[in-house]
Formats: structure tokens, sequence, C-alpha cells
């Protein structure tokens, strides 16, 4: 049977990698589909480097030459960004390529547009790498789950967040410090203000809460907040309480719509997920019949994701000859069949809080805090006084039940506005995962 032959876009930390599993794993990669899978041609700026990490592939400087030609099967994009990736993609597709890409920013912001055109063109667009790594999450949600409707979906799906946040809990490294390492792993993004401001898992819920809910991908609908405001007294605070501070990607259907939104968050540290630390991500999944399941493995890197990748790779070879009314739905619904639905706004989502507030250390605040957080219906699980600060300023942690979120945006502007209160209040959403 004749090779199945790639056409390789970028040459960066994924890019490598995919090149690396193709030429080291190639005797087993064909040993499972029956046939092998050949890199033909590869495009990136450094033909040097092309031509070192892929000396059997034909180099391209154009890669519009590239998406465009004939002996290529199948394009496979890792250039990242949403400029030229994404008329690389459409430029490929319309030419009756087949599509594997790790770029999450381009489907969670034009995925739409894109899966409409494959599906004119009846062509295969794969994107397992594109969220959570190596973790085969997208499997999950698209077949794994099929029989189930899915209820939630929270994960830990940045690795560069996790790891910062947990080498500055372990080490108590700094912040700059830690992100700068994490680029030299290669785990940041090209700006990787993606990552620390909740960006990249924005992207990636909203690829998840759009395969879990069958609607079109909706990335403006996400609430994004990131790491880069976290101060390290809450995650110590937040420990001292039986709690570790974690970037969280969610995603819920309720009654009254979806919830689609990255935060910090604070999780009870018996949890699984409290405790996935470094770059590994995991991805819990709530649904009415299988219950609960947790996915867990690297989610950034060279090779973990290129394992992704070239998973995707494989499937589209086996796919190749099926109809397409056979293959896996892009989106794991029929793309007639997905639905509009309402996204529920912060103030209507429901949570329970991590409040710090510090206020002149003297009889009677404790009280007021209280009977304000009381007058909007919010209910108190805990308040512990954190210390007198050198000004005679007290520290005060409030954990409260679950509430709307609005209730809580009324009380902040209230709490902060009495005599006694001297900044800003600090506030961190909760999740007990009792759900
Ligand atoms: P890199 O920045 O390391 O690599 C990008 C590559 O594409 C580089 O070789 C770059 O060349 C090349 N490139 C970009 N634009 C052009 C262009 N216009 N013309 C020619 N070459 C170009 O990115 P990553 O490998 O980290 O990421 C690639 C994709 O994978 C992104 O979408 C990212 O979000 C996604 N991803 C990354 C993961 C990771 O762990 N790093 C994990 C999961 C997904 P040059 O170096 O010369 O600029
Ligand atoms: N920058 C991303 C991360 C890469 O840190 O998770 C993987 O998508």
């Amino acid at each position: 049977m004749q090779a199945i032959r790639i056409g390789l876009l970028g040459l960066g930390t994924v890019g490598s990698g995919t090149a690396e599993v193709l030429q080291k794993n190639a005797a087993e990669i064909s040993r499972r589909l029956g046939r092998e899978v050949r890199l033909a041609m590869v495009s990136s700026r450094d033909a040097a480097k092309a031509r070192s990490v892929c000396p059997d592939a034909q180099y391209m400087a154009d890669p519009f030459e590239l998406v465009r030609h004939p002996d290529v099967d199948i394009v496979v994009e890792l250039f990242g960004g949403t400029q030229i990736a994404k008329d690389l993609v459409l430029e490929a597709v319309e030419n009756g390529k087949h599509v594997v890409t790790a770029n999450k920013k381009l489907l969670a912001e034009y995925g739409n547009e894109i899966f409409a055109l494959a599906g004119r063109k009846n062509v295969m667009v794969q994107f397992e790498a594109a969220v959570a790594g190596g973790i085969p999450i997208i499997k999950a949600l698209r077949e794994g789950m099929s029989a189930n409707r899915i209820k939630s979906i929270m994960g830990i799906i940045n690795g560069t967040s996790n790891f910062i946040l947990s080498e500055m809990r372990e080490k108590g490294s700094p912040f700059a410090q830690v992100l700068k390492q994490a680029q030299e792993l290669g785990y940041a993004e090209a700006d990787p203000t993606f990552d620390i401001e909740g960006h990249d898992a924005g992207h990636k819920i909203t690829i998840m809460s759009a395969l879990a809910f069958g609607t079109p991908v909706n990335f403006g609908a996400c609430y994004l907040e990131g790491i880069s405001k976290l101060d390290a007294r809450d995650i110590r605070y937040a420990e001292e309480l039986g709690y570790r501070v974690k970037l969280l990607g969610i995603t819920r259907l309720s009654e009254k719509g979806v919830e689609l939104r990255v935060h910090p968050t604070l999780l009870p540290e018996c949890r699984l997920l409290a405790n996935v630390n470094g770059v590994m991500n995991a991805v819990r999944v709530n649904a009415d019949m299988v219950g609960e399941t947790l996915y867990y493995g690297a989610g950034a890197g060279a090779l973990p994701t290129a394992s992704a990748v070239v998973a995707d790779i494989i499937d589209i070879s086996r796919l190749l000859s099926a109809d397409s009314g056979h293959r896996v739905p892009y989106l794991a619904f029929q793309p007639g069949r997905l639905q509009e639905v309402h996204f529920l706004s912060m103030d209507e989502i429901t949570s329970s809080y991590y409040l710090r507030v510090q206020a002149a250390d003297k009889a009677g605040v404790l009280g007021s805090i209280a009977n304000i957080l009381a007058g909007e219906g919010i209910s108190i699980e805990a308040l512990i006084q954190k210390g007198v600060l050198d000004n005679n300023q007290a520290e005060i942690v409030i954990l409260t039940h679950s509430t709307v979120e609005q209730n809580i945006r009324r009380a902040i502007p209230r709490i902060e506005a009495e005599a006694s209160v001297s900044a800003p209040v600090v506030m961190i959403r909760m999740e007990s995962l009792n759900d």
C-alpha cells in the first residue's frame, strides 16, 4: 500500500517532536496502521534546521506551495497563531487535504468556519494535541463518551500555569523565574501572556465545551482570569486551610445554560485534581451514565504533544477510505444538529468563595463584614483572622458557602467601603468537586 504523505508546517517544539516520533516509531506505527507514514515535505523558516531534523523530507520555503502540493495527503499545522495558520489550514482544506493541528487558538476562534469548509470539502480536521497535550481527551469526549449526556468538565489544562503554581508552592520560586523556565522547557506559548492570563486554557475549555454540549465553538462566551495577579500569600493561606490553588477551566450545563470560564480556583487538597502538579494536566468529566472520569498526563512539551499529533495522523490514515457519514463528526455531534445555547454571565454562575479582607484590628470589624455578607444572602463556612500586620491591620480570610456570584459582587464593594477596611478585597472562587 502507498505510504501516507505528510506535509509538516513548523519545526518548533511540537513540529520537531512530531518529526522525531514519526522517525523513531516508524516501524511501530506501520505495524499498527498497515502502511507507512512518510514525512514527505516540511516548511519552516530555517532551511538548515529542516534538513537536519527531517533529512528525507523535501524542504518548501513557501508553506502555501506545501499545502497545495499534490504529493501531500495530510497537512500538519504546527506554526501556531491565527494569521498565516488560518490561511494555510483553509487553503489546505480547499485543496482537499486532511489537516492535523495542535492550534487551539485557531480552533477556538475560527473552528466553526474551518469545520464548515472541511465538511463541504469532505476532509478530516483532527486536533487531539490542541487540548491537554498528550492526554487523548478529544477522543474520550468525541467517542468514549458518546453514550452520555455530559454534565460538566473541569480541567487543569494549561501546563505552564500549573508548572508555575506548583513551583511557587513547593519551592517558593518567584513567578518570573518559573515562567522563564517554562519557556525554556518549550511549555509556554510563543506569547506566554496567553498562558498566564488564562487565554490558552480558555481556548481549550471552549473546544471541550462545544464537544460536550453539541454547540458551535464560542470563545467569546468564555470568562478569562489568569494567575498573574495571584498573591503568594493566598496560595499559602489556602494551603493552611486545606486547599490548593489551581488554574481551572470549567464548563457546566445547567437548566439556566452553559457556564464557560477559566480562573484560579481553590480545590480541597484531598481531591485528585488538587494534586496534579508541574506540567501535568488533568481533565475531570462528569456524565450522566458513566459518572465521573478523570484523564491525566503531560499537558505540554515536544514528545507528549507529538504523540497526540501522530495519533491523529494514524486515525486519519485509517479513515481515508471511509464515507464521510461514517466519520466521527468534527464537534462530536452531527454538524446540522449543533444547538445554540445561552452562556451564563459570571453574575449568574454559582460557586463558593475565598475572600481576604485587610481591616483595622479592632472590635466590631468582623461583625460588620459578617453582616454585609448575610445581607447579600451569603452564608459563611469559615472566618479566620490570619494575624496582625505591622500597621495594626488584620488579615481576615472568609470561606463562603455556595452562592450566586452577583451576591459576592454586590458584597465586595460594600465591604471595601467600610472605614476599617484598608485594601481591596481579594476574591478567589472555590470548587468542592461534589457535583
Ligand atoms: P514554536 O514557536 O516552538 O514553533 C512554531 C514553528 O513554526 C517554528 O518552527 C516557527 O519558525 C514556525 N513558523 C511560525 N510561523 C511561521 C511562518 N510564518 N513561516 C514559517 N515558519 C513559521 O511553537 P510550538 O511548537 O510550541 O507550538 C506549535 C503549535 O502547537 C501552537 O499552536 C501551540 O499552541 C500548539 N501546542 C504547543 C504545545 C507545546 O507544548 N509547546 C502543546 C500543545 C499545543 P521560527 O522558529 O523560525 O519562528
Ligand atoms: N502553552 C500550553 C501549555 C501548551 O502550557 O499548556 C500546551 O497546550
